[in-house]
């Protein structure tokens, strides 16, 4: 090889920085003949010098400050695998385009609230800003929607977006286990955020919708506009319900453009068992878009853990290494349109409404009747003995109606003192 090396800093050396190391060593004469030039960790920095990381660090230079790597004289590229949308990722992120460098990051954190600012500032620049690792892990999504569905109009993308939560759902579904116990199992395998609650509350999965929205539809990412909830109200009960009536639950993110403007949630829903995304187990993530030309496409793989995060962070590098740069987010940032958030109650569909009440007489007729005066059909209903601690299990599903009528039902019970907790709801895909 007589071309220069691709000469890199690379910012956190955790569960996704050790792994790109360790693909770099491993793959490392297959990746620059695919490159056309060598890729070299020049730098890098993380929080303590001193961990052993079980992977040898010592040849490479240590920056103590993270964000002076922008400014190290012999980097072309920095990667940013910190995580948090704000703090150090942030402060290197903005160093590293000011300094006229290329930027690689796995953060969907930062890229939900700081990527148009970061698109813009490295187009200004003339240098890529890549994110490949930052939706589905090692699934090329990304690549998927930037370049291989560019020419479609995409009015739809929907998916199972976090490998924490789908593991933790499969799990409860195949052990019948209990929610916090499996998810300590997902936090020893690397796959859940610094802060777990990102995870299980849908938040890390709402980064990353709001992230292939924009791509998808060329729109400005809008995740302040993303509703979400997450899994933890969800009990094996509901799973086995779910699976009863033909269905698995798995939290699923789906975002749509369209004359009532740009509408992006993340729920738990029912999937029928015969959908390919019922099919999706552990941390395996999966994207489903549909474009008007090419039809549906379905990406699906590893989204999460350090072997696949790496994989997608080193394909990035493989890009700036050929000189693939492109616009971010498929169009230039300036081209990104401002859509309204769409308003859900207009939305139609069926429902799964759990309730766990009081074993009393008429609770079952207030249910019922709020459902009637919200204009709420009900498809059918299922009463389990009691619990424990007295309460009764009450799961309806119902037929396909306005999502507003349903809100108002569940408006009408809350506070009630035949109801034993918060009511769940879920929608049916
Ligand atoms: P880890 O927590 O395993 O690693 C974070 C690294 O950042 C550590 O090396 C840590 O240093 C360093 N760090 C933390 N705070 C600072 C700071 N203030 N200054 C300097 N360095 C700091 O995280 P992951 O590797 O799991 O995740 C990294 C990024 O990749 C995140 O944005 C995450 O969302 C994303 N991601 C992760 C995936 C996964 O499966 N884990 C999948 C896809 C994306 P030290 O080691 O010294 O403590
Ligand atoms: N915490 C994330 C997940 C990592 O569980 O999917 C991958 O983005």
């Amino acid at each position: 090889m007589t071309a220069d090396p691709l000469r890199v800093a690379l910012a956190g050396l955790g569960t996704v920085g050790g792994g790109v190391v360790r693909l770099l060593d491993a793959n490392r004469e297959l990746i620059e003949r695919r490159a056309g030039r060598a890729i070299e960790i020049v730098a890098v920095s993380a929080r303590d010098r001193s961990k052993d990381r079980g992977v040898d660090i010592a040849r490479f230079a240590w920056v103590d400050d993270t964000a002076r790597l922008a400014g190290h004289p012999d980097i072309d590229v920095v990667v940013e695998l910190i995580g948090g949308s704000d703090g150090p990722a942030l402060a290197l992120a903005r160093a590293t385009l000011e300094a006229g460098k290329s930027l690689i990051t796995a953060n969907k954190a930062l890229l939900a609230h700081h990527g148009l600012e970061l698109a813009e500032a490295a187009e200004a620049a003339g240098v890529a800003l890549k994110f490949e690792a930052a939706v589905a892990g090692g699934v090329p999504v990304i690549k998927g929607l930037r370049d291989g569905a560019a020419a479609n109009r995409i009015d739809r993308v929907y998916g199972i977006l976090n490998g924490t939560c789908n593991f933790i759902l499969t799990k409860m579904e195949a052990e019948g286990r209990d929610f916090a116990d499996v998810l300590a199992e997902a936090q020893a395998l690397g796959f859940a955020e610094a802060d777990p609650s990102f995870d299980i509350d849908g938040v890390d999965a709402a980064h990353k919708l709001s992230i292939l929205a924009s791509l998808s539809f060329g729109t400005r990412p809008a995740f302040a506009d993303v509703q979400s909830s997450g899994i933890r109200q969800i009990l094996a009960a509901d799973i086995a319900e779910a699976a009863a009536l033909g269905y698995r639950v798995r939290l699923v993110g789906v975002a749509e453009a369209g004359p009532n403007g740009l509408f992006q949630r993340v729920h738990p829903h029912l999937v029928a068992a015969d959908d390919p995304l019922a099919h999706v187990s552990g941390a395996l993530n999966a994207v489903v878009a549909e474009g008007n030309f090419v039809g549906r496409l379905l990406f699906q793989g590893a989204g999460a853990g350090d072997g696949p995060t790496a994989s997608a962070v080193v394909a990035d590098l493989i890009d700036i290494a050929r000189g693939e740069f492109g616009p971010p987010y498929a169009m230039p940032a300036a081209s990104l349109s401002a859509l309204a958030p769409a308003d859900s109650g207009e939305r139609r569909g069926r429902a799964y409404l759990r309730f766990m009440v009081a074993d009393k007489v008429g609770v079952l007729a207030e249910i019922a009747a709020a459902m009637r005066d919200a204009g709420v059909s009900i498809e059918s209903l299922m009463q389990r003995g009691a619990n424990g601690d007295g309460s009764v299990l009450v799961a309806i599903v119902t037929h396909e109606g306005p999502e507003r009528a349903v809100a108002h039902a569940l408006d009408k019970l809350r506070g009630s003192s035949s109801l034993a907790g918060d009511p769940l709801w879920m929608h049916i895909l």
